[in-house]
């Protein structure tokens, strides 16, 4: 199977810093790979060098949807969501004083034509467009299990709210590869627990995930394979059982002698 994402000898460097080094993966079209590791090992940074936030120092990124393969890494942001990667923010991004429909109706002009000078002269065809636009944006409201809330204003929801929201907004960019950084971080556990019910409808559409986590339970619970990293340096890949139990992650995760004590 052509993989939907390869990442093949990835570096990125901030001056002294190697942030990666060498990082080599793949994500078919149909799975969820988690990616994880220790605070500082680098997981932001590959999202962003994917997403074509940093430049990478070395390597290549390279998505294939519908049989055509594209070298992303460098490239615009604006680019990577057109060819179908969407991502949300360790630290939520949303417009905080819009409300939760615009947020989402954001995310999906990325696919129509008319943009603001649309707004302004609101042509008929261009008042067709904003229509189905908010439509789609309530579709995916409800999709994430925000029916209804379209009127409230962002940032007056609780934070697992605005966790879905991004999900939401990134979802309306029609992506075939969705990239999660640590969705489930201050969720209360039954939040997570839908979460994870989220992240498979999603993988139910088509959609290949990327999930950054700090959250075992869910990481175990969706992932079918999980990638570590430790010091910007690829540690190990396996299944979630096999990973966890993995003396290697164990240290990496508590420190050195950890392992003989788990
Ligand atoms: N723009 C930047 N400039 C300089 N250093 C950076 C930059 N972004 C990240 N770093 C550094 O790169 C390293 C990896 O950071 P990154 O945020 O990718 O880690 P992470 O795995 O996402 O950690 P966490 O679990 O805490 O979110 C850290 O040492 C961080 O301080
Ligand atoms: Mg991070």
């Amino acid at each position: 199977m052509t993989p939907i994402l390869e990442i093949s000898g990835l570096s990125k460097n901030f001056g002294g810093l190697k942030a990666l080094q060498n990082i080599s993966f793949r994500i078919n079209p149909d799975e969820i790979i988690g990616l994880i590791g220790p605070n500082g090992a680098g997981k932001t940074t590959l999202f962003n060098c994917v997403a074509g936030v940093e430049k990478p120092s070395l390597g290549k990124v390279t998505f294939t949807k519908d049989g055509q393969a594209t070298s992303i890494g460098g490239r615009k942001p604006e680019t990577v969501t057109l060819l179908g990667i969407a991502r949300t923010f360790q630290n939520i991004r949303l417009f905080d004083n819009l409300t939760v429909l615009d947020n989402v109706k954001i995310g999906r002009h990325c696919r129509y034509k008319s943009s603001i000078f649309g707004a302004v002269t609101r042509s008929r065809s261009q008042q067709a467009e904003e229509k189905a636009i908010a439509e789609t944006a309530e579709e995916f409201l409800a999709f994430v299990g925000l029916k209804g809330r379209g009127g409230e204003i962002a940032s007056s929801m609780p934070y697992g709210d605005q966790r879905r929201l991004e999900i939401a907004r990134a979802l309306a960019t029609e992506p075939r590869l969705l990239m999660l950084d640590e969705p489930a971080a201050g969720m209360n556990p039954m939040e997570s627990r839908e979460l994870m019910d989220l992240i498979e409808r999603i993988r139910k559409k088509g959609v290949a995930i990327l999930l950054i986590e700090h959250d075992m339970k869910v990481v175990m619970g969706v992932c079918d394979r999980v990638v570590v990293i430790n010091h910007g340096e690829w540690l190990t890949e396996g299944k979630p059982k096999d990973v966890q139990n993995d003396p290697k992650v164990i240290e990496a995760y508590l420190g050195s002698g950890a392992a003989n004590a788990a």
